[in-house]
């Protein structure tokens, strides 16, 4: 049973993280989408909302599941008996910071491999915050997000 985590804050989950996780879900037994608390990042959506969000727009697919953490990854990756990570990697201002995370990983637990799975062009300049950013200035998301998450941003900042 090969099991990998694709991890992230996903505040909220795009249709950029939906494409990392339905490829990552062809490549091993089980997806487990750790949505992580990061408290640091002052997310917009709470923990339960974020995760909630993420199993709604992963619903159709049968090998992925959906679990928040606020421990080390390398830890929490331990604990789910999950062996890879896998990521998305967007343009080369992504590569620093994946790079810096990857390394430090492998530093903590030579065990757990990370791969990375290029994205394509039309989500390769997509983040959350953009999302975020565009939805909270009345501006038109639907083309970026999964539907339900395009709904939740749409009460988020009609309140
Ligand atoms: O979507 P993000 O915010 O870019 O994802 C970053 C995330 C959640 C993968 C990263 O911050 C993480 O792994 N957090 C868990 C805490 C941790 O292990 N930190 C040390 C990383 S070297």
């Amino acid at each position: 049973m090969k099991r990998a985590l694709t991890p992230g804050t996903f505040d909220p989950i795009t249709s950029g993280h939906l494409d990392v996780i339905t490829r990552a879900a062809q490549l091993v037994d089980e997806v487990v989408v750790a949505v992580a608390a990061s408290p640091k990042k002052q997310p917009l959506f709470s923990l339960e909302e974020r995760a909630d969000l993420v199993c709604q727009a992963t619903k159709h697919l049968s090998n992925v599941r959906v679990v928040p953490f606020d421990d080390l990854l390398v830890d929490f990756a331990e604990k789910m008996g999950a062996t890879v990570v896998i990521k998305g990697l967007r343009a080369i201002t992504d590569f620093e910071y994946e790079f810096q995370m990857t390394a430090l990983n492998y530093q903590l637990n030579q065990a757990l491999e990370t791969l990375f799975i290029m994205s394509p062009p039309q989500y390769m300049y997509l983040s959350s915050s953009i999302v975020r950013e565009i939805a909270s200035l009345g501006g038109d998301v639907a083309q970026f997000v999964p539907e339900c998450v395009n709904e939740a941003l749409l009460k988020k900042f009609s309140a």
